[in-house]
């Protein structure tokens, strides 16, 4: 059976108190509505319709892709009529409806959601919850099947005993959606069209209405203010914490450690406290990373090592190569096996092949390294000119001096040695000694200037 899904996120979420919609405040670094967009396309549905309306036009400019269909609701009015917007585009046998600011529902709950609507039956997610408070309750009637939603400012004081809440998740039969819709009607405490009402007139129509509840009541909590959005935040890294730890990886505290985005991680790595890690990173097997560490973007080679306080974007890390304390490797750094990048050097696209070490407070911008070089403290490549970038070419076993300063471009050939203190202009041949710095000149028994007493 065909599927396709409809997200509600036109509401306003004045709870949040601020210019920007809800649904477009990030868990994990990614907005909430994109969670529930990733979700659904994990479904695979024919379309998948965004029903927006308060900061619709951000909505669309921030999350705006191919397979999305954008609806605006001008006027909220209620769940029942923001679905109503979408109807115009709905042919498939099964509509799922999400909501934008539930952004932890699984996709494997869906699933089991979706297995149990058919054009005779209803699928609902309910949830069991201590507090029910503010929920719409199902009723169910003597033998335990669902006849209706009633929500809580509608209830009587027997029915909001109940503890079955409706977390407005559901699937319905398309052929029947647009009947209901249309029969719904906004007499009630709140003056707006309910989808929830839907469940009555499938009942009165001879339908069954069948449930699912979620593994974690948390895939089904929505975010409401800035609170309930740091829970949300909390539950997705525990999560994300344990499913690591699964695979084998060793966080030395679960609760200090945020992922923003996908991480693949082997066997045997081990992160210590305050790592954030984000965009996509890939880690193999046998890697530590230090405390305070933010990665980006980056893979890390079996067994490298990153120390504290590291800052990596867009950097590939080989195979037992060492980086940090204090290093920044920016986008287009490329360590090959056992590289030694050491404290307070910035590299930027800048490749260092095997066995290169550039120990301390260096810069290395748009430049290779062949293998087995040694960078001293203090070196830096001059590769901008105030318009342009230019490349620096070293060979392998290249000997840079303390505080040499690259004049790019520039190259240096194999086996070359630079003397400290060098200012290197011009192309060095391999093997060669370059000196480029003023001689030192002694002036024997200077009296140095004194203060009068
Ligand atoms: C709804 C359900 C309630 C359920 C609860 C779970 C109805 C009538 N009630 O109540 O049974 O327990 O969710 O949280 O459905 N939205 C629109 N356009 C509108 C109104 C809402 O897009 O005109 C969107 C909101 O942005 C939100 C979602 O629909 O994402 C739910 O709306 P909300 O007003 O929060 O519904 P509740 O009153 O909480
Ligand atoms: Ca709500």
């Amino acid at each position: 059976m065909s599927l396709e899904i409809v997200i509600l996120a036109a509401g306003q979420g004045t709870r949040m108190r601020s210019a920007v919609p809800k649904v477009l405040h990030p868990v994990a670094g990614r907005a909430m509505l994109g969670h529930v967009i990733d979700r659904a396309r994990e479904l695979s549905p024919l379309a998948i319709h965004v029903v927006i309306g308060h900061g619709g036009e951000a909505v669309r400019q921030k999350l705006a892709a191919d397979d999305l269909n954008f609806i605006v609701q001008e006027e909220q009015l209620g769940t029942g009529h923001a679905v109503a917007q979408a109807l115009p585009y709905l042919s498939a046998d099964r509509v799922l409806i999400l909501y934008g600011d539930v952004p932890l529902i699984e996709t494997a709950t869906l699933q089991r959601l979706l297995e149990q609507v058919n054009n005779d039956q209803l699928a609902l997610l309910t949830v069991e919850l201590a507090d029910p408070t503010g929920y719409g309750r199902i009723l169910r009637d003597e033998r335990g099947e669902v006849y209706a939603i009633v929500e809580h400012k509608d209830a009587t004081d027997v029915q909001r005993a109940i503890c079955e809440g409706n977390t407005g998740i559901l699937a319905v039969p398309g052929v029947r959606l647009g009947d209901w819709l249309s029969r719904l009607s906004n007499s009630n405490a709140q003056g707006e069209y309910y989808l929830t009402d839907v469940i009555a007139m499938a009942v009165g129509d001879g339908l069954r209405v069948a449930t699912a509840q979620p593994e974690d009541a948390m895939e089904v909590q929505g975010a409401n203010d800035r609170k309930q959005l740091a829970d949300l935040e909390r539950h997705y890294q525990w999560r994300a914490a344990q499913r690591l730890m699964t695979q084998g990886v060793t966080l030395m505290d679960p609760a200090r450690f945020d992922v923003r985005g996908q991480v693949h991680a082997g066997r045997d790595v081990t992160i210590d406290v305050n790592v954030i890690l984000s965009g996509t990173v890939v880690i193999e097997d046998n890697v530590e990373i230090g405390p305070n560490c933010v990665i980006h973007n980056s893979t890390l080679k079996r067994g490298a090592i990153i120390k504290a306080n590291s800052h990596l974007n867009g950097a590939i890390v080989g195979e037992g190569a060492d980086v940090g304390p204090f290093a920044r490797l920016r986008p287009g750094s490329v360590l090959e096996a056992n590289v030694h990048v050491g404290n307070f050097v910035e590299l930027k696209n800048a490749h260092l092949n095997e066995g290169s070490k550039a120990g301390h407070l260096s810069y290395l911008g748009d430049a290779v390294l062949g293998r087995n070089c040694n960078v001293g403290a203090g070196t830096i490549t001059c590769n901008y000119d105030g318009a342009n970038k230019h490349r620096t070419t070293i060979g392998d076993d290249v000997f840079i001096g303390s505080n040499s300063a690259l004049v790019a471009p520039v190259s240096l050939g194999d086996g070359v040695t630079t003397a400290a203190g060098s200012t290197i202009t011009e192309d060095v041949p391999a093997h060669a000694l370059a000196l480029g710095r003023a001689r030192q000149v002694m002036k024997n028994d200077w009296e140095r200037p004194s203060k009068k007493k």
